[in-house]
């Protein structure tokens, strides 16, 4: 079905083979294609140079850590991070599976929480409230949609209640900036704006933390024996050399998905799109349809315009995480603003590849829907 659509919702947006070229040809003549090789241990110090510029005001030097993906740097972070055992985290109810599932399978408690009804992420306000109808152990915000999160606001949360933070911005490289006192992780999966494949990296200033999750990434090796019990959950070579090649054109890539959003915004406004989007080019593109998501879905489909519902249905509808509990609330409760949501967004076909045609095409079907 994929390829049958006129238009596509996503189409990732990677190096081509020329440019990644150079970077293989050093790969293949250092024989060196793992185990933090020389494309890695670059790629990383050039990750910690671009995050720290777009960090003026953290001072703090920074270490980047890559892994095979950001749901393997989750899954580190949470085993190195020295929580409880069952550590309860409140997550939002509304994000990627992966995001509670990291939390999950490392043997700690998803406590879902809902989100802000204008900015539909989990605030450092929604933390609060949980917190005091409950406890809670660490706080997993999600830079939703690629919109990045206050890091002041989560860094003064931290500091004043003792309840740690962690921040999943996989889809907000480019977007989110960091605070030295909370990690955060970025996704580098094909689909994401920074795409190389498959990849994630962790940023912290905690250099006792970076070389700890390094280290389970690999086997937990020290001299030659496992310290602890590690997987393998390491950047490859060749996926840094794609790395390399895409901070070359990353400006390129990032003035691109503006002007789509630009086109967008001209057809349709801003007041149907999240507030951040004067200043900010998200990873995904929602539509608000104001409680006619079903009728847009439909006109946009028979049009062969391709949309994805993200991220619906909700996890607590997943059977993974069917009964798992709700902030101060217990099991039975619904999370309402990410109910209402549910009949409210639709993420619209947002790439490098699109036509001025193809967005006023889906400008018109949108427009017939709603008006
Ligand atoms: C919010 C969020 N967290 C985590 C992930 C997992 O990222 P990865 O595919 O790199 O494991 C994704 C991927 O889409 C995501 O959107």
């Amino acid at each position: 079905m994929a390829d049958e659509w006129k238009i596509k919702c996503l189409v990732p947006d990677l190096p081509s083979a020329q440019e990644v070229l150079p970077y293989l040809e050093r790969m293949d003549s250092a024989r060196w294609y793992s185990n933090f090789g020389p494309l890695v241990t670059e790629f990383e110090a050039r990750m910690a140079d671009f995050i720290a510029q777009m960090s003026p005001t953290c001072r703090t030097p920074l270490h980047t850590v890559t892994f095979s993906s950001a749901t393997t740097a989750l899954e580190l972070y949470f085993r190195a991070s020295g929580l409880p055992d069952g550590a309860r985290i409140l997550v939002p109810g509304l994000t990627f599976s992966a995001t509670a599932a990291s939390v999950a399978i490392t043997g700690n408690t998803p406590v879902f929480s809902d989100v802000d009804p204008d900015t539909w992420d989990l605030t450092p306000a929604i933390a609060r409230a949980a917190l005091e109808k409950g406890p809670l152990d660490a706080v997993l915000p999600v830079a939703i949609y690629g919109y990045p999160l206050d890091m002041d606001a989560w860094a003064a949360f931290e500091a004043e209640t003792g309840v740690k933070v962690i921040v999943d911005a996989a889809a907000a490289l480019g977007n989110q900036h960091v605070h030295a006192d909370v990690p955060v992780i970025f996704s580098l999966h094909a689909t994401k704006p920074f795409g190389v494949g498959e990849g994630g990296l962790l940023v912290t200033s905690d250099a006792a933390l970076a070389d700890k999750c390094r280290r389970l990434s690999n086997f937990a090796f020290d001299d030659g024996t496992s310290r602890a019990i590690g997987t393998n959950a390491k950047m490859a070579e060749a996926m840094a050399a794609y790395g390399l090649a895409q901070i070359e054109r990353f400006p390129a890539v990032q003035a691109r998905r503006r002007e789509v959003l630009a086109a967008y915004v001209s057809a349709l406004g801003t007041k149907h799109f999240h507030p951040k989007t004067a200043d900010y080019v998200p990873g995904t593109l929602l539509f608000d349809t104001e409680g006619k998501a079903d009728a847009v879905e439909a006109a946009l489909t028979s049009a062969n315009i391709q949309i994805r519902k993200w991220y619906f249905p909700p996890l607590r509808e997943h059977a993974a995480f069917r009964g798992a509990d709700i902030a101060g609330q217990g099991v039975s409760n619904e999370l309402p603003v990410i109910e209402s949501l549910k009949s409210r967004l639709v993420g619209l076909p947002f790439h490098a590849f699109l036509s001025d045609e193809d967005i006023s095409h889906v400008a018109d079907c949108i427009r017939k829907t709603t008006v």
